[in-house]
């Protein structure tokens, strides 16, 4: 049996890790009070008291806004904190993993001109981004048996009280109140039902060290307006609420097909996106 420790477990992704691990494992997932993951105090303490055979780090400051509007609180939490983490975890001999994220890969400038393979050279253009990419490296080099998952934005059916917003919400929102909102026309992006993620974290935990990409791929080119247009269809609401915005191009789809090949696949974008919808109504 594994005993999993999971930073950040009143989070988004932590709190559904949490629930979707803890059948037949060990789970703990501490609040922040109970392990501050940028006090190398609390992290040793931690360690010495639940002694974890796999560490799941979903803490952070996950807003890429706030990491714009500052870089260096939120360096410590996105880099000084996994590297304490990714110490700890190689002196306990703990198994690290890394919630990471898709924007480690585009600056805005140069791209491959297809999805982002884990191989392709990183120029993150986010404080948020440039942070998660530094982190990955270090825990490599700090821990390295850390399997780092890029992870896409993600919702879920259902919103959890104290948590951030997502797409799905938004959708919602709209639908019921006749809002219209402006989604960018030329954003291309998987986005990744939570559920999907936390169905394949058992699996993700066996993957050999390294980086992964961890999401929904979205082959159909879907921009994010078109994907606000299939959600509202699929609500029954008016697909009009989705305004075009025309923003300069963004490239962020990533290409699962690595994790696809280890054993870990991931439905398309849209189709996950309309049947989470679906569910829901
Ligand atoms: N959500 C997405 O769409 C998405 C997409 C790509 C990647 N990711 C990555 O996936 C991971 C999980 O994201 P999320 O959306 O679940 O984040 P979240 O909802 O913002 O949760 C962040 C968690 O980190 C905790 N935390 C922050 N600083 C801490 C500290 N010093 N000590 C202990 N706990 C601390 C927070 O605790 P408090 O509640 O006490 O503040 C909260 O539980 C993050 O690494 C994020 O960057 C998320």
């Amino acid at each position: 049996m594994k005993r999993i420790l999971i930073t950040g477990g009143s989070g988004f992704l932590g709190s559904r890790l949490a629930e979707a691990l803890a059948g037949e494992n060990t789970v703990w997932a501490p609040s922040r009070r109970e392990l501050d993951f940028t006090s190398a105090a609390s992290v040793a303490a931690a360690f010495a008291s639940f002694h974890p055979t796999h560490l799941v780090h979903c803490g952070a400051v996950s807003d890429v806004g706030m990491c714009e509007k500052q870089p260096q609180q939120s360096r410590i939490v996105n880099v000084d904190g996994p590297a304490l983490l990714a110490r700890a975890s190689a002196e306990n001999g703990a198994r690290m993993i890394f919630c990471s994220s898709d924007q480690v890969y585009w600056d805005g400038h140069t791209c491959p001109g297809r999805p982002w393979r884990e191989d392709d050279g990183c120029c993150p253009g986010t404080q948020y981004g440039r942070q998660k990419l530094e982190a990955e490296r270090l825990c490599a080099q700090l821990c390295p048996d850390t399997v780092s998952l890029r992870l896409s934005w993600m919702y879920d059916a259902m919103a959890r009280p104290g948590q951030h917003g997502d797409l799905v919400q938004t959708l919602h929102q709209m639908a019921m109140s006749g809002e219209s909102r402006g989604f960018a026309c030329r954003d291309l992006r998987g986005v990744t039902w939570a559920e999907d993620v936390a169905a394949h974290f058992a699996a993700a935990l066996e993957l050999p060290a390294g980086v992964w990409n961890f999401g929904s791929p979205n082959t159909g080119e879907i921009s994010a307006l078109e994907l606000a247009r299939t959600g509202l269809a699929a609500l029954g609401a008016d697909v009009n609420l989705a305004v075009p915005l025309d923003l300069p191009p963004r490239e962020l789809r990533m290409d699962p097909s690595r994790t696809a090949a280890a054993g870990i696949c991931f439905g398309e974008t849209a189709l996950r996106l309309e049947e989470c919808l679906r569910r829901g109504r």
